[in-house]
């Protein structure tokens, strides 16, 4: 890890007015969560168009629900790890305003940080299809595939799948917040998923400076990325913490 990136990260994000960050899954592999895409990928072993599209589930939630079931097992038993925490602790310093997180895992939440915008929805809750009545995950029985609620329907956990809008409230929230923020800490997302990966341009055309933590660049870095800090998102986003902290109390 280049220390004068983390370095040269922290002094953007102290002097920031208006700090966002917009998270992937790359945040949560460090607590066991597979990341999407890459070497160990879950779309290495799913094709997303057979398990994470909304005409699958419909056509055969069975199938859907098996790679559901694998991951909730992971997510469920998964705890924050120390990139989670030095977001959560950034907000705590006032010197980040939202986090905006395609994640469904509810980690940030779990690491104490308190505006987390779900843009891809969460898998903390379930509805059923056929009678709309919502459900928390922790009253469903993953034993039972597909779960079904007491009227007979299959429920759908509250996430988004491929060809589903993103929940209004979140597309507006995050937009507006991306239009405001003078600097975007983007971390752990391969920025090729839409309309999540729009977030970080709009925010360079208002001027904003983004910094981002990645194991590998991605079409980010070689065009809106100011600072690109290469390494483990566990590693870098406490240093940079520890630095802004360290900046701001001079
Ligand atoms: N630290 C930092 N970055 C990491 C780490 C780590 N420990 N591990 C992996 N990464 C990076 C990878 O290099 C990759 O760029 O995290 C990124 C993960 O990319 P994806 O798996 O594509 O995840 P994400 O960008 O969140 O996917 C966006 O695609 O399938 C949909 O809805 C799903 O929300 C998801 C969306």
């Amino acid at each position: 890890m280049e220390d004068n990136a983390v370095k040269r990260a922290a002094e953007i994000i102290a002097g920031g007015k208006l700090v966002i960050a917009l998270t992937g899954a790359g945040i949560s592999v460090e607590s066991g969560i597979p990341a999407f895409r890459g070497a160990q990928g879950l779309w290495e072993k799913y094709d997303p168009m057979e398990v994470a599209h909304i005409e699958s589930f419909r056509r055969n939630p069975q199938k859907v629900w098996q790679m559901l079931s694998e991951l909730y097992q992971i997510v469920l038993n998964a705890k924050p790890n120390p990139a989670h925490v030095a977001l959560a602790r950034l907000e705590q310093m006032g010197k980040l305003t939202a986090i905006i997180t395609q994640n469904v895992d509810a980690l940030h939440q779990k690491a104490g940080s308190k505006r987390v915008i779900e843009f891809h929805g969460s898998g903390e809750s379930l509805t059923c299809l056929k009678c709309g009545k919502d459900y928390s995950i922790d009253d469903v029985d993953l034993k039972q595939i597909p779960p079904t609620c007491s009227c007979g329907g299959i429920l759908k956990p509250d996430i988004v799948f491929f060809g589903e809008p993103i929940p209004p409230y979140a597309l507006e929230e995050s937009f507006a917040l991306a239009q405001k923020a003078d600097v975007v800490i983007v971390a752990g997302t391969s920025a090729q998923v839409y309309p999540a990966a729009q977030i970080p341009y709009t925010a360079k055309q208002r001027g904003a400076r983004i910094v981002e933590v990645n194991l590998e660049p991605t079409p980010l870095t070689g065009s809106v990325t100011d600072v690109f800090c290469q390494g483990k998102a566990g590693q870098i986003l406490p240093a940079i913490v520890e630095e802004v902290e360290r900046l701001i109390q001079t």
